[in-house]
């Protein structure tokens, strides 16, 4: 994985065919996704039960590009070496499902992958004020995690304060949660490079007819370059 800090689309998987992911996911790529984010949920760090390490080695082979698995589980350091055995590219923790942060990202990192912090609405920016050495992603929550198709929660200064912080450190921010055409432009503005969007994507397409994939991502991608401001 190569660092640069313009846009990339990641089509969240929550919001595709739960019977197809491999066609998903190589519909998506071929549609003009950057990355793939993939959303594991636990049932007990959040609402919701997604998916686990075996779906993720599961549609590896369907994607070529950027594997982005973004863990909502607690514990997480258990089931680190599973998700990176998987083949995730980028491992993503929550501050809030973890005692030793810290230690998480470093065995995320030993593990072979980027490492990712997440942060809740609820958690102010310099929750991660002592861990940009050791993480390669910063993803800042528009909606309380758990489910898709939520109401984007406006987190402008937080996305600021983060771009400040992280100076010209290779980290990526990561905006995930309710991006859609209406809400893109504002987080790329703020310092956001990464866009998650699940049902903005899958909106209107399938994996027989994945045009709309297409038009829904360079859509969101032409509001984040200020296309529609
Ligand atoms: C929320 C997930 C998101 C979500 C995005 O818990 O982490 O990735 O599925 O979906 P939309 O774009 O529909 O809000
Ligand atoms: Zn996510």
């Amino acid at each position: 994985m190569t660092f640069d800090r313009s846009i990339k689309i990641a089509p969240s998987i929550l919001a595709a065919d739960f019977a197809n992911f491999g066609a998903e996911c190589e519909a998506i790529e071929a549609q003009g996704a950057d990355w793939v984010h993939v959303d594991v949920m636990d049932g007990h760090f959040v609402p919701n039960i997604s998916f686990g390490p075996a779906t993720c080695a599961a549609i590896r082979p369907h994607i070529k590009g950027v594997m982005d698995v973004h863990l909502m589980i607690a514990p997480v350091d258990p089931y680190i070496d599973a998700f990176a055995a998987a083949g995730a590219d980028v491992i993503t923790a929550h501050v809030e499902a973890t005692p030793h942060i810290h230690r998480t990202l470093q065995a995320i990192r030993a593990a072979g992958a980027k490492a990712g912090v997440a942060l809740n609405p609820g958690t102010p920016a310099e929750a991660v004020a002592h861990l940009l050495d050791i993480t390669d992603l910063i993803c800042v929550m528009t909606v309380n995690p758990g489910f898709g198709g939520q109401k984007f929660i406006d987190m402008t200064d937080k996305i600021k304060t983060l771009r400040a912080m992280i100076g010209d450190r290779p980290i990526h921010i990561e905006i995930d949660g309710g991006v859609d055409v209406n809400t893109a432009a504002s987080v790329a503005q703020a310092g956001a490079d990464v866009l998650v969007a699940g049902s903005a994507v899958f909106r209107g397409g399938s994996v027989s007819d994945p045009a709309p994939y297409g038009t829904n991502i360079r859509a969101i991608r032409e509001a984040a370059a200020g296309v529609y401001v």
